[in-house]
C-alpha cells in the first residue's frame, strides 16, 4: 500500500505531474532544450520574486548548497545555523578547505539580526549562508529583518537556503537583497527528488570570478556562463526529465496563484499548530514557525516509531525528529500540493490512534 507522505520531502507527487517525468526524451543540445530550460528560468523568477539568473542543477539542494559556498567565498564565510542543515553548510566549507566560522543558535531559537551584524562588523567575512526554512526544527528565520542588517554590508554575498520554503512560503529575492537562494524539487515545489534551483546575482557571479578553486561540476560561474552562451543550456547532461515535469507544475504553481499558496500553507500551518498546542507542545519559538512543517515537542513521551508503524497501517507516513532529537519530537509536513482536507484526514487518524 502507498503510505501518503507527511513527511519535509519528499512529498506527494500529483500523478499528472509524475506523468511529465516519462515524457520522450530530446537531445539536450537542441532549441527544444534551450526553450525548456529558458521557460522554466522565466518561471522560477516569478516564483523568487527576481529579475536576476537562475541556474538549474541536477543534483539535490546539497550540491547547489556546496557550489555556492565554495564558488563565491573569496575571503572567509559566516555560517549562521539553527540545526542540522545550517551545520551542514559548515561541513560543506570546511571539507571544501573554504575558511568559515559558524554561529550557532540555542534549540528551537532563529538566527538573529543582531548575530548577523556582530559577525559581520568584524570585516572578516565575504559571505554569509542563512537557512530560511531548518527543517530539523521546525523554524523560519526572521529573513526580513536579517535583510535590513545586510543592507549595511553590500560586498558580503547573501546565500539563503530555502530548500524546504520555496513554493510555500514568500521569498523575495529581491527585496531581501539575496545572492543566492537555494532550492531542492522535492519539497514545496512538489517533485521528485533530484534537481535544484538557485537564484543567482550580479554581486554573485562578480565574487566567483575572484574565487580560483570553484571545482568543475557544480562550480556556479561556469553554469552561470554557458546559459548565457548556450542559451539556457547546461555544461553537463541534465535530468531532462524533471524539467519536463517542473515546467509543468510551475504552471500549475502559477495557476493556483502564488499568494493562494502561501496563504494556503499558512492555513494547514494554523491547524496542524493548534492541534499541537492541544495535545502536545510546539518545539520551537512559537514567533518563528515554518509555515511548510511542524515539529512537536513529544511531551507525553509517545513511542513515535510505534505511531508512524500504525499509521503506515493506515497509509500514512510521518516523520520522527531530525537528529538528536529523534524520539524528543515528531514532525508533520504541510507543504506542496497537500490540502487542508488530507491535512483534516491525518489528524482524525492519529487521534485515533493516540486516543485523543
Ligand atoms: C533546510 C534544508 N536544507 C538543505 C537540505 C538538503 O537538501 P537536499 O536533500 O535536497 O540535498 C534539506 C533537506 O532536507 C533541508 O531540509
Amino acid at each position: 500500500m502507498h503510505k501518503k507522505l507527511f513527511i519535509p520531502g519528499p512529498v506527494e507527487v500529483r500523478p499528472d505531474v509524475l506523468e511529465k517525468m516519462a515524457t520522450p526524451m530530446i537531445g539536450h543540445r537542441g532549441k527544444p532544450a534551450s526553450k525548456l530550460q529558458r521557460d522554466i528560468s522565466d518561471k522560477m523568477r516569478k516564483l523568487f520574486y527576481t529579475e536576476e539568473e537562475i541556474l538549474l542543477s541536477t543534483t539535490s539542494g546539497s550540491g547547489l548548497m556546496e557550489g555556492a559556498i565554495r564558488s563565491c567565498t573569496a575571503k572567509r564565510a559566516a555560517v549562521f545555523s539553527v540545526g542540522a542543515f545550517g551545520d551542514r553548510w559548515y561541513e560543506m566549507a570546511t571539507t571544501n578547505n573554504v575558511p568559515a566560522d559558524i554561529f550557532k543558535s540555542e534549540d528551537g531559537k532563529p538566527t538573529t539580526p543582531e548575530m548577523v551584524d556582530e559577525a559581520l562588523k568584524t570585516g572578516k567575512y565575504d559571505l554569509v549562508t542563512v537557512t530560511h526554512n531548518e527543517t530539523s526544527a521546525g523554524l523560519m528565520n526572521p529573513v526580513e529583518e536579517i535583510a535590513e542588517v545586510m543592507k549595511k554590508y553590500p560586498d558580503v554575498v547573501w546565500c539563503l537556503d530555502t530548500v524546504s520554503s520555496a513554493a510555500g512560503s514568500k521569498i523575495e529575492v529581491d527585496k531581501l537583497g539575496v545572492d543566492i537562494c537555494i532550492t531542492s524539487t522535492q519539497k514545496a515545489i512538489g517533485l521528485p527528488p533530484g534537481m535544484a534551483i538557485c537564484t543567482m546575482s550580479k554581486k554573485a557571479v562578480e565574487r566567483a570570478k575572484q574565487v580560483p578553486h570553484r571545482g568543475l561540476y557544480l562550480d556556479l560561474l561556469s553554469l552561470y556562463d554557458y546559459i548565457q552562451k548556450k542559451d539556457y543550456q547546461y555544461p553537463s547532461t541534465p535530468s531532462l526529465s524533471h524539467m519536463y515535469a517542473l515546467d509543468y507544475q510551475l504552471d500549475r504553481i502559477m495557476e493556483e496563484g502564488l499568494d493562494n499558496r502561501f496563504n494556503r500553507h499558512i492555513e494547514m500551518a494554523e491547524v496542524v499548530r493548534a492541534w499541537a498546542r492541544e495535545h502536545f507542545e510546539i518545539f520551537p519559538d512559537e514567533r518563528y514557525l515554518s509555515n511548510t512543517l511542524t515539529n512537536v515537542k513529544n511531551t507525553r513521551n509517545i513511542d513515535v516509531a510505534d505511531l508512524n508503524k500504525k499509521l503506515g497501517e493506515r497509509g500514512f507516513q510521518i516523520a520522527n525528529g531530525y537528529g538528536k532529537l529523534k524520539d524528543k519530537t515528531f514532525r508533520i509536513a504541510h507543504m506542496a500540493d497537500c490540502q487542508m482536507e488530507d491535512i483534516k484526514e491525518l489528524l482524525a487518524v492519529m487521534d485515533e490512534i493516540l486516543g485523543f
